[in-house]
């Protein structure tokens, strides 16, 4: 059986495909570009053309489990939903949803999309990293690098900060599990930072110092937007990050539901 991959190209996604790979499971790879890295088979995917839907059920007849990653639009569900559907009517079994830490089920973009999964009966996984220490090479690298700073809402809260090895993992483990877990499973990792400590840690490894600057949040919305996030995705993100400075993400850890990675930032 086949485990078709949304974002399959992507951090989360990327790294979850060589793990499959590597356990003798059948993967396809969903692509806007079809472009794969051999010797696994891909298909041409996009959310925003549903005329690409069919592709992976015409490219493998077998495939049984998706790993979900929506689009980064404010309301996905409406773009998600239809393909959620088409590809239960095709067989599809399990779904594991790589959705975030900070949205609970029925909240806005990957909230909803875990509603509906919980709701439509199909059997899933809800995957919900908190934020990812590889944001530290991706979003914050050209104000850590060109401005000695990571700018955040974040003020003083800590994050346990988590690999994509350790989501990869998570979602490959869901995969390949006999039984699915039809639950929710938040995946940290092992120690908690604030922003400031991770700007002495950057300062320590790259001999110059890096600070953390504490942003208003149209500063923040401004920042996200600089990624090509429409505003009100942008505006999310503000929110989401706010909550750090509340506890939300340290609390996360005390859960009951948790999977602890081995990652740290000193990794
Ligand atoms: N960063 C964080 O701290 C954080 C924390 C918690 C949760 N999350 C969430 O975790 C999830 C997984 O994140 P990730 O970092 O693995 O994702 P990612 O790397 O940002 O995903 C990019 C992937 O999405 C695909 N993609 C982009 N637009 C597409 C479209 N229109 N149609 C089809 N595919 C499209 C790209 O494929 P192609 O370019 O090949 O088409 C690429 O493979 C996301 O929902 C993210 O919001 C992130």
């Amino acid at each position: 059986m086949t485990t078709f991959v949304t974002g399959g190209t992507g951090k989360t996604g990327g790294e979850l495909v060589q793990l499959l790979h590597k356990n003798n499971h059948s993967v396809l790879v969903a692509s806007r570009s079809s472009i794969a890295p051999s010797p696994l088979r891909s298909v041409v995917f996009d959310w925003f053309d549903p005329s690409t839907f069919e592709n992976p059920f015409k490219a493998a007849q077998d495939i049984d489990k998706i790993y979900l990653v929506a689009p980064p639009v404010f309301d996905s569900l409406p773009i998600v939903m239809p393909f959620i559907d088409y590809a239960i009517s095709k067989g599809v079994k399990r779904f594991i949803h790589g959705s975030s830490s900070a949205m609970d089920k029925g909240d806005i973009t990957d909230g909803k999309i875990h509603e509906y999964l919980v709701d439509s009966g199909v059997d899933y996984a809800i995957i919900r990293p908190t934020w990812f220490i590889d944001n530290f090479g991706t979003f914050y690298l050209s104000s850590i690098r060109d401005n000695n700073e990571i700018p955040s809402v974040a003020e003083d809260g800590r994050v346990a900060f988590v690999s994509v090895k350790d989501i990869s993992q998570a979602a490959c483990d869901a995969i390949v599990s006999p039984e699915s877990w039809n639950s929710e499973v938040f995946v940290v990792g092992p120690k908690l930072y604030s922003y400031d400590e991770v700007a002495n840690l950057l300062t320590n490894v790259l001999g110059k110092k890096i600070t953390h600057r504490r942003l208003m949040h149209e500063e923040s919305r401004a920042f996200w937007e600089k990624f090509g996030l429409a505003p009100n995705y942008a505006a999310m993100l503000t929110e989401m990050e706010a909550k750090i400075a509340d506890g939300y993400e340290e609390n996360i850890i005390r859960s009951s539901n948790v999977l602890t990675g081995k990652c740290t930032l000193e990794d």
